[in-house]
């Protein structure tokens, strides 16, 4: 049994069916959890997936990732579900370099360590594929000084650079903490974007768009002509 203040980081109720709604809308197949915990949010998304269904699960606090593994068995999930007991960056990394870019369809992203939702973020934004969803958890209150129940300032700067993000559409839902729901509208180069964004004005994200749609175009046409 934990004790409340560490109880209280498992996902509440309601945004464990905001999840399962999702994930069986969009009949994802490909699936990261990252910050894991007990397994409440992977098991929610579990449950209303698939038979064939994957869940890469990420959690580097052992003890915890064993607990998850007891709940999945009790769950009667275990087989859509594998265990990183590891950071989310690296986890991500790892998936990368097996070759999941642009295979994922949904990430659910609670990593304790809210600071580092900008890197999880780039790394999401290769591994999903275009119309994949990323639900940032724990966005509104937790980016708030004074509404909150814990403090994360880098929330704020993080709301504002999803919101500029060409690459998504993003909606911040004042639901429990505050979740985002954020879909992957482009392929766009993280590293270009990041060039742009930190030299340039409106006209050189324009032009990027524009090279990106070029791009895109003459895919387009090789498939016709194909
Ligand atoms: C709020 S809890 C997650 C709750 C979980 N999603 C659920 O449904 O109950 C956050 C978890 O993130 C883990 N964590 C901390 N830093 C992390 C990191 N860099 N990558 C992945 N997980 C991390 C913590 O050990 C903790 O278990």
């Amino acid at each position: 049994k934990l004790p409340m203040e560490i109880a209280v980081l498992g996902l509440p109720e309601e945004q464990g069916r905001v999840l399962s709604t999702l994930v069986r809308a969009m009949d994802a197949r490909r699936i990261l959890d990252l910050g894991t915990f007990t397994g409440y949010s992977s098991i929610a998304m579990a449950l209303s997936t698939a038979s064939d269904a994957k869940i890469a699960c990420c959690e580097p606090d052992v003890e915890y990732a064993r607990s998850a593994r007891d709940w999945w068995l009790k769950s009667g999930v275990s087989s859509k579900m594998q265990m990183y007991e590891c950071e989310a960056e690296e986890m991500m990394q790892k998936l990368l370099d097996d070759g999941e870019a642009g295979e994922v369809d949904f990430i659910f992203c609670d990593v304790a360590s809210r600071e580092r939702y900008p890197q999880c973020h780039e790394l999401a934004m290769q591994l999903l594929r275009v119309g994949g969803v990323i639900v940032y958890y724990d966005t509104l209150w937790a980016a708030d000084p004074v509404l909150q129940h814990g403090h994360y300032p880098a929330l704020r700067e993080f709301n504002q650079a999803l919101s500029e993000d060409p690459r998504v559409l993003a909606s911040l839902v004042p639901l429990s903490y505050g979740i985002t729901l954020t879909m992957k509208a482009l392929n766009l180069d993280g590293e270009e974007l990041a060039a742009v964004q930190q030299t340039g004005g409106d006209d050189d994200l324009a032009a990027l768009l524009t090279k990106r749609r070029a791009e895109v175009e003459a895919e387009l046409a090789e498939l016709e002509t194909a």
